[in-house]
Protein backbone atom coordinates (compact mmCIF):
# COMPACT_ATOMS: atom_id res chain seq x y z
CA UNK A 1 0.00 0.00 0.00
CA UNK A 2 1.57 3.65 -0.91
CA UNK A 3 2.22 5.62 1.89
CA UNK A 4 2.11 9.28 2.86
CA UNK A 5 5.64 11.19 3.24
CA UNK A 6 4.48 13.52 6.48
CA UNK A 7 7.58 15.55 5.97
CA UNK A 8 5.42 17.10 3.01
CA UNK A 9 2.49 18.26 5.16
CA UNK A 10 5.64 20.79 6.30
CA UNK A 11 5.87 21.86 2.68
CA UNK A 12 2.16 22.35 1.83
CA UNK A 13 2.09 25.09 -1.10
CA UNK A 14 -0.77 28.39 -0.04
CA UNK A 15 -0.66 28.79 -3.92
CA UNK A 16 -1.49 25.25 -4.36
CA UNK A 17 -4.10 25.14 -1.60
CA UNK A 18 -6.16 28.19 -2.32
CA UNK A 19 -7.72 26.21 -5.30
CA UNK A 20 -11.19 27.29 -6.76
CA UNK A 21 -12.90 24.51 -5.31
CA UNK A 22 -11.43 25.37 -1.86
CA UNK A 23 -14.12 27.23 0.46
CA UNK A 24 -11.37 27.30 2.95
CA UNK A 25 -8.82 29.17 1.30
CA UNK A 26 -11.34 31.21 -1.21
CA UNK A 27 -13.53 32.77 0.90
CA UNK A 28 -11.39 35.80 2.78
CA UNK A 29 -8.66 37.92 0.46
CA UNK A 30 -5.63 36.36 -0.66
CA UNK A 31 -3.52 38.05 2.32
CA UNK A 32 -5.80 36.04 4.93
CA UNK A 33 -4.78 33.00 6.26
CA UNK A 34 -7.88 30.62 6.58
CA UNK A 35 -8.09 28.84 10.28
CA UNK A 36 -11.66 28.84 10.10
CA UNK A 37 -13.95 25.95 8.37
CA UNK A 38 -12.92 22.41 10.27
CA UNK A 39 -10.53 20.62 6.88
CA UNK A 40 -7.18 19.80 6.41
CA UNK A 41 -4.89 21.52 4.98
CA UNK A 42 -3.18 17.88 4.22
CA UNK A 43 -3.72 15.58 0.97
CA UNK A 44 -6.00 13.00 1.04
CA UNK A 45 -4.35 8.68 2.47
CA UNK A 46 -2.73 7.12 -0.90
CA UNK A 47 -4.74 4.37 -0.45
CA UNK A 48 -7.83 6.45 -0.65
CA UNK A 49 -6.52 8.27 -4.03
CA UNK A 50 -5.82 4.07 -4.87
CA UNK A 51 -9.10 3.12 -4.38
CA UNK A 52 -11.08 5.82 -6.21
CA UNK A 53 -8.53 5.62 -9.12
CA UNK A 54 -9.75 1.93 -9.48
CA UNK A 55 -13.36 2.81 -8.92
CA UNK A 56 -13.03 5.22 -11.87
CA UNK A 57 -12.25 2.34 -14.26
CA UNK A 58 -15.62 0.87 -13.75
CA UNK A 59 -19.12 2.50 -14.40
CA UNK A 60 -20.94 5.13 -11.74
CA UNK A 61 -24.50 3.54 -12.69
CA UNK A 62 -26.56 3.33 -9.69
CA UNK A 63 -24.47 1.38 -6.83
CA UNK A 64 -25.84 -0.31 -3.52
CA UNK A 65 -28.41 2.79 -3.29
CA UNK A 66 -30.27 0.48 -0.08
CA UNK A 67 -26.96 0.91 2.40
CA UNK A 68 -23.55 -0.85 0.53
CA UNK A 69 -23.04 -3.99 2.61
CA UNK A 70 -19.53 -4.15 2.15
CA UNK A 71 -19.03 -0.50 3.83
CA UNK A 72 -22.13 -1.56 6.48
CA UNK A 73 -19.72 -5.03 7.30
CA UNK A 74 -16.50 -2.74 7.53
CA UNK A 75 -18.03 0.03 10.10
CA UNK A 76 -19.90 -2.79 11.79
CA UNK A 77 -16.27 -4.01 12.71
CA UNK A 78 -14.75 -0.55 13.51
CA UNK A 79 -17.60 -0.01 15.93
CA UNK A 80 -17.39 -3.36 17.66
CA UNK A 81 -13.24 -2.23 17.90
CA UNK A 82 -14.43 0.67 19.36
CA UNK A 83 -16.76 -1.11 21.81
CA UNK A 84 -20.00 -0.61 20.35
CA UNK A 85 -21.02 -4.61 19.50
CA UNK A 86 -23.92 -6.57 18.81
CA UNK A 87 -25.10 -4.50 16.22
CA UNK A 88 -26.09 -5.57 12.26
CA UNK A 89 -26.44 -3.91 9.02
CA UNK A 90 -30.14 -3.23 9.84
CA UNK A 91 -28.67 -0.85 12.89
CA UNK A 92 -26.86 1.60 10.29
CA UNK A 93 -28.60 4.09 7.98
CA UNK A 94 -25.81 5.96 5.27
CA UNK A 95 -26.64 9.44 4.72
CA UNK A 96 -25.38 11.91 2.16
CA UNK A 97 -23.32 14.08 5.12
CA UNK A 98 -23.46 13.91 9.06
CA UNK A 99 -24.94 17.11 9.03
CA UNK A 100 -28.51 15.15 7.43
CA UNK A 101 -28.51 13.05 10.58
CA UNK A 102 -28.93 16.29 13.10
CA UNK A 103 -31.50 17.40 11.02
CA UNK A 104 -33.50 14.22 10.47
CA UNK A 105 -32.79 13.49 14.32
CA UNK A 106 -34.76 16.54 15.38
CA UNK A 107 -37.60 15.82 12.79
CA UNK A 108 -37.98 12.32 13.99
CA UNK A 109 -37.62 12.18 17.65
CA UNK A 110 -39.75 15.68 18.19
CA UNK A 111 -42.81 17.86 17.87
CA UNK A 112 -42.75 21.35 16.97
CA UNK A 113 -42.53 23.50 20.35
CA UNK A 114 -40.69 20.54 22.21
CA UNK A 115 -37.15 21.29 23.49
CA UNK A 116 -33.92 20.33 22.12
CA UNK A 117 -31.11 20.39 24.89
CA UNK A 118 -27.70 20.77 24.18
CA UNK A 119 -24.41 21.96 25.64
CA UNK A 120 -22.59 25.28 24.22
CA UNK A 121 -20.89 26.28 22.81
CA UNK A 122 -21.22 24.11 20.11
CA UNK A 123 -20.82 23.22 16.63
CA UNK A 124 -23.36 25.26 14.77
CA UNK A 125 -25.82 22.89 13.32
CA UNK A 126 -26.33 21.31 16.33
CA UNK A 127 -28.91 24.80 17.10
CA UNK A 128 -29.78 25.32 13.73
CA UNK A 129 -31.00 22.29 13.54
CA UNK A 130 -33.96 22.70 16.14
CA UNK A 131 -34.62 26.28 15.48
CA UNK A 132 -35.08 25.49 11.40
CA UNK A 133 -37.57 22.81 12.92
CA UNK A 134 -39.25 25.10 14.75
CA UNK A 135 -37.92 23.36 17.71
CA UNK A 136 -36.84 25.31 21.08
CA UNK A 137 -33.03 24.87 21.45
CA UNK A 138 -32.16 24.84 24.84
CA UNK A 139 -28.43 25.70 25.53
CA UNK A 140 -26.79 24.71 28.43
CA UNK A 141 -23.25 26.65 28.60
CA UNK A 142 -20.07 24.61 29.84
CA UNK A 143 -18.82 25.14 32.99
CA UNK A 144 -14.82 26.54 32.52
CA UNK A 145 -13.03 25.20 35.90
CA UNK A 146 -9.40 24.63 36.56
CA UNK A 147 -9.58 21.57 34.76
CA UNK A 148 -10.83 22.69 31.15
CA UNK A 149 -14.73 22.73 30.27
CA UNK A 150 -17.12 20.53 31.99
CA UNK A 151 -20.63 19.73 31.99
CA UNK A 152 -22.95 22.08 34.37
CA UNK A 153 -25.40 19.47 36.21
CA UNK A 154 -27.13 21.93 38.37
CA UNK A 155 -27.71 24.38 34.35
CA UNK A 156 -28.74 21.30 32.70
CA UNK A 157 -31.08 19.76 35.67
CA UNK A 158 -32.66 24.05 35.28
CA UNK A 159 -32.69 23.48 31.95
CA UNK A 160 -34.74 20.07 31.20
CA UNK A 161 -39.40 20.51 30.91
CA UNK A 162 -41.23 18.80 30.45
CA UNK A 163 -40.99 19.57 26.62
CA UNK A 164 -37.61 18.14 26.36
CA UNK A 165 -37.46 15.44 24.09
CA UNK A 166 -33.85 15.44 22.59
CA UNK A 167 -30.39 15.85 23.99
CA UNK A 168 -27.84 16.28 21.29
CA UNK A 169 -24.85 15.48 22.26
CA UNK A 170 -21.15 16.22 20.59
CA UNK A 171 -18.37 13.42 21.54
CA UNK A 172 -15.75 14.13 21.48
CA UNK A 173 -17.05 17.76 21.67
CA UNK A 174 -16.40 20.66 18.87
CA UNK A 175 -15.55 23.01 19.59
CA UNK A 176 -13.69 22.48 23.32
CA UNK A 177 -11.93 19.36 22.09
CA UNK A 178 -13.14 17.23 25.27
CA UNK A 179 -13.76 13.45 24.95
CA UNK A 180 -16.34 13.08 27.74
CA UNK A 181 -15.43 10.95 30.65
CA UNK A 182 -17.08 7.43 31.30
CA UNK A 183 -18.49 9.29 34.54
CA UNK A 184 -19.79 12.23 32.63
CA UNK A 185 -21.31 9.85 29.83
CA UNK A 186 -23.07 7.85 32.63
CA UNK A 187 -24.45 10.60 34.45
CA UNK A 188 -25.37 12.09 31.05
CA UNK A 189 -27.45 8.47 30.55
CA UNK A 190 -29.15 8.33 33.97
CA UNK A 191 -30.17 12.21 33.28
CA UNK A 192 -31.63 10.94 29.25
CA UNK A 193 -33.36 7.64 31.25
CA UNK A 194 -34.59 9.92 33.99
CA UNK A 195 -36.03 12.64 31.52
CA UNK A 196 -37.44 10.29 29.16
CA UNK A 197 -35.16 12.11 26.43
CA UNK A 198 -33.89 10.45 23.33
CA UNK A 199 -29.87 10.95 22.15
CA UNK A 200 -28.62 11.93 18.99
CA UNK A 201 -24.33 11.49 20.26
CA UNK A 202 -21.85 12.81 17.41
CA UNK A 203 -19.07 11.39 17.14
CA UNK A 204 -17.67 11.97 14.06
CA UNK A 205 -14.14 13.97 15.72
CA UNK A 206 -13.53 10.22 17.08
CA UNK A 207 -10.65 8.85 15.90
CA UNK A 208 -8.51 12.59 16.07
CA UNK A 209 -7.86 11.68 19.91
CA UNK A 210 -4.65 12.52 21.28
CA UNK A 211 -2.22 9.98 22.75
CA UNK A 212 -2.65 11.56 26.20
CA UNK A 213 -6.66 11.77 25.53
CA UNK A 214 -8.56 9.74 28.30
CA UNK A 215 -10.09 6.37 26.89
CA UNK A 216 -13.15 6.78 23.96
CA UNK A 217 -16.33 5.14 24.80
CA UNK A 218 -19.22 5.75 22.35
CA UNK A 219 -21.82 6.94 24.11
CA UNK A 220 -24.31 4.04 23.09
CA UNK A 221 -22.57 1.52 25.00
CA UNK A 222 -22.84 3.48 28.12
CA UNK A 223 -26.12 2.23 29.43
CA UNK A 224 -27.61 -0.67 27.90
CA UNK A 225 -31.32 0.54 29.13
CA UNK A 226 -30.60 3.95 26.88
CA UNK A 227 -29.33 1.95 24.11
CA UNK A 228 -32.00 1.58 22.05
CA UNK A 229 -33.11 6.26 22.51
CA UNK A 230 -29.62 6.84 20.83
CA UNK A 231 -28.42 7.40 17.59
CA UNK A 232 -25.01 7.45 17.05
CA UNK A 233 -23.69 9.90 14.35
CA UNK A 234 -20.42 8.83 12.39
CA UNK A 235 -18.63 9.70 9.15
CA UNK A 236 -15.29 9.56 7.68
CA UNK A 237 -14.78 13.20 6.52
CA UNK A 238 -12.76 14.59 9.87
CA UNK A 239 -10.44 12.22 10.41
CA UNK A 240 -9.41 11.58 6.71
CA UNK A 241 -10.04 14.68 5.43
CA UNK A 242 -13.45 13.99 2.83
CA UNK A 243 -15.65 16.26 3.38
CA UNK A 244 -15.76 17.23 -0.62
CA UNK A 245 -16.87 13.73 -0.59
CA UNK A 246 -20.04 13.72 1.95
CA UNK A 247 -21.35 10.34 3.51
CA UNK A 248 -21.81 9.99 7.02
CA UNK A 249 -24.32 6.83 8.69
CA UNK A 250 -26.76 6.89 11.60
CA UNK A 251 -26.62 3.98 14.00
CA UNK A 252 -29.29 2.58 16.16
CA UNK A 253 -29.96 -0.21 17.85
CA UNK A 254 -33.77 0.29 17.47
CA UNK A 255 -34.38 -0.41 13.82
CA UNK A 256 -38.07 1.31 14.33
CA UNK A 257 -36.38 4.71 15.75
CA UNK A 258 -33.86 4.37 12.58
CA UNK A 259 -36.56 4.24 10.22
CA UNK A 260 -38.58 7.31 11.73
CA UNK A 261 -35.41 8.81 11.05
CA UNK A 262 -34.98 7.85 7.62
CA UNK A 263 -38.22 8.62 6.64
CA UNK A 264 -37.90 12.54 7.44
CA UNK A 265 -34.86 12.36 4.63
CA UNK A 266 -36.50 10.47 2.00
CA UNK A 267 -36.99 11.91 -1.17
CA UNK A 268 -35.22 14.98 0.17
CA UNK A 269 -32.04 13.59 0.57
CA UNK A 270 -30.35 10.82 -1.61
CA UNK A 271 -28.35 8.17 -1.02
CA UNK A 272 -24.06 8.96 -0.66
CA UNK A 273 -22.62 8.57 -4.02
CA UNK A 274 -20.73 5.34 -5.31
CA UNK A 275 -17.43 7.54 -4.69
CA UNK A 276 -17.82 8.26 -1.26
CA UNK A 277 -18.83 4.98 -0.51
CA UNK A 278 -15.22 3.40 -2.07
CA UNK A 279 -13.76 6.06 0.14
CA UNK A 280 -14.57 5.38 3.23
CA UNK A 281 -14.77 1.73 2.62
CA UNK A 282 -10.90 2.63 1.57
CA UNK A 283 -10.34 4.79 4.80
CA UNK A 284 -11.67 1.50 6.97
CA UNK A 285 -9.91 -0.96 5.10
CA UNK A 286 -6.31 0.51 4.67
CA UNK A 287 -6.20 4.18 6.49
CA UNK A 288 -5.22 3.84 10.06
CA UNK A 289 -1.50 4.12 9.39
CA UNK A 290 -1.99 6.94 7.70
CA UNK A 291 -4.69 8.20 10.12
CA UNK A 292 -2.12 7.62 13.25
CA UNK A 293 0.94 9.73 11.17
CA UNK A 294 -1.43 12.21 10.80
CA UNK A 295 -2.93 12.85 14.43
CA UNK A 296 0.99 12.98 15.69
CA UNK A 297 1.63 15.70 12.87
CA UNK A 298 -1.76 17.25 14.50
CA UNK A 299 -0.91 16.57 18.50
CA UNK A 300 2.50 18.54 17.54
CA UNK A 301 0.65 21.40 16.14
CA UNK A 302 -1.87 21.22 19.03
CA UNK A 303 1.35 21.37 21.28
CA UNK A 304 2.76 24.03 19.73
CA UNK A 305 -0.74 26.16 20.14
CA UNK A 306 -0.52 25.19 23.64
CA UNK A 307 2.82 26.04 24.51
CA UNK A 308 2.29 28.89 22.31
CA UNK A 309 -0.46 30.34 25.07
CA UNK A 310 0.77 29.84 27.54
CA UNK A 311 3.69 31.44 26.88
CA UNK A 312 2.62 34.50 24.65
CA UNK A 313 -0.79 34.89 25.70
CA UNK A 314 -0.88 33.63 29.65
CA UNK A 315 -3.80 36.01 30.21
CA UNK A 316 -6.32 33.59 27.93
CA UNK A 317 -8.36 31.03 29.56
CA UNK A 318 -7.25 27.68 27.32
CA UNK A 319 -7.55 24.38 27.44
CA UNK A 320 -5.76 21.51 24.84
CA UNK A 321 -8.27 20.02 23.42
CA UNK A 322 -8.23 16.09 23.85
CA UNK A 323 -9.40 15.25 20.22
CA UNK A 324 -10.52 17.10 17.14
CA UNK A 325 -7.92 20.05 15.22
CA UNK A 326 -10.27 22.85 16.92
CA UNK A 327 -8.31 25.25 19.90
CA UNK A 328 -11.47 27.51 21.18
CA UNK A 329 -10.14 30.67 22.57
CA UNK A 330 -11.48 32.75 24.83
CA UNK A 331 -10.41 36.52 23.98
CA UNK A 332 -12.99 38.52 26.22
CA UNK A 333 -10.56 39.54 27.96
CA UNK A 334 -9.10 42.45 24.80
CA UNK A 335 -10.82 45.67 23.93
CA UNK A 336 -11.97 44.62 20.86
CA UNK A 337 -13.75 41.30 22.39
CA UNK A 338 -17.22 42.60 20.69
CA UNK A 339 -16.17 42.53 17.34
CA UNK A 340 -13.09 40.11 17.71
CA UNK A 341 -13.20 37.66 14.92
CA UNK A 342 -13.85 40.62 12.28
CA UNK A 343 -10.96 42.28 14.23
CA UNK A 344 -8.74 39.44 13.55
CA UNK A 345 -9.83 39.36 10.27
CA UNK A 346 -8.74 43.50 9.08
CA UNK A 347 -6.19 43.52 11.68
CA UNK A 348 -4.10 40.12 11.80
CA UNK A 349 -5.32 38.72 8.38
CA UNK A 350 -5.95 35.23 10.01
CA UNK A 351 -9.83 34.22 9.37
CA UNK A 352 -11.08 32.35 12.74
CA UNK A 353 -14.95 31.30 13.60
CA UNK A 354 -16.49 33.06 15.57
CA UNK A 355 -17.59 32.74 19.10
CA UNK A 356 -21.50 34.09 19.25
CA UNK A 357 -22.33 31.29 15.97
CA UNK A 358 -21.34 28.54 19.07
CA UNK A 359 -24.19 29.91 21.03
CA UNK A 360 -25.85 32.72 23.28
CA UNK A 361 -22.45 34.13 25.40
CA UNK A 362 -19.81 33.86 23.03
CA UNK A 363 -18.80 36.70 21.96
CA UNK A 364 -15.35 37.33 22.56
CA UNK A 365 -14.48 33.84 21.52
CA UNK A 366 -12.79 32.51 18.32
CA UNK A 367 -12.41 28.78 17.18
CA UNK A 368 -8.97 27.90 15.47
CA UNK A 369 -8.28 25.03 13.44
CA UNK A 370 -4.78 24.01 13.31
CA UNK A 371 -4.43 21.23 10.80
CA UNK A 372 -2.33 23.38 8.45
CA UNK A 373 1.55 23.33 7.68
CA UNK A 374 3.43 24.09 11.25
CA UNK A 375 4.59 27.29 10.32
CA UNK A 376 1.41 28.57 8.75
CA UNK A 377 0.31 27.82 11.61
CA UNK A 378 3.66 29.75 13.64
CA UNK A 379 2.68 32.62 11.55
CA UNK A 380 -0.71 32.77 12.42
CA UNK A 381 -0.13 32.93 16.00
CA UNK A 382 2.06 35.18 15.62
CA UNK A 383 -0.02 37.60 14.07
CA UNK A 384 -2.46 36.71 16.84
CA UNK A 385 -0.75 37.79 19.48
CA UNK A 386 0.70 40.53 17.45
CA UNK A 387 -2.88 42.24 16.93
CA UNK A 388 -3.89 41.17 20.21
CA UNK A 389 -1.09 43.38 21.33
CA UNK A 390 -2.05 46.40 19.52
C1 LIG B 1 -19.45 17.68 15.17
C2 LIG B 1 -19.61 17.81 13.70
N1 LIG B 1 -20.64 17.20 13.09
C3 LIG B 1 -20.83 17.29 11.75
C4 LIG B 1 -19.96 18.01 10.96
C5 LIG B 1 -20.18 18.08 9.48
O1 LIG B 1 -20.30 16.83 8.95
P1 LIG B 1 -20.72 16.64 7.41
O2 LIG B 1 -19.82 17.52 6.60
O3 LIG B 1 -20.50 15.18 7.17
O4 LIG B 1 -22.16 17.02 7.33
C6 LIG B 1 -18.88 18.67 11.55
C7 LIG B 1 -17.97 19.48 10.73
O5 LIG B 1 -17.15 20.21 11.21
C8 LIG B 1 -18.70 18.57 12.94
O6 LIG B 1 -17.68 19.17 13.56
Amino acid sequence: MPTSDFSSYDQLDPGALRHDDSYKWTKYAPDVLPFWIADMDFPVAPAIVAALHERLSRGLGYHQVGGDPTLKALLLGKLAADGLSGLEAQHISFLPGVVPGLYAAVLALTQPGDEVITFTPIYPPFLTAAGAAGRIAREVPLARTEQGYQLDWQALEQAVTPRSKLLMLCHPHNPTGRVWTADELSQLADFALRHNLYVVSDELHADLRYSDAIPYQPFATVNPALMPRVVMLTGPCKAYNTAGLGIGAMICSDTDVLRQLDSTLAGVSAPPSALSVTMWQAALRHGSPWLSDTVQYLQQNRDLVTEFMARRLPQVPYFAPQATYLAWLDLRGFAQADHMQQYLLEEAKIALNDGPTFGQGYQGFVRLNFATRRNLLQEGLDRLAAALRS
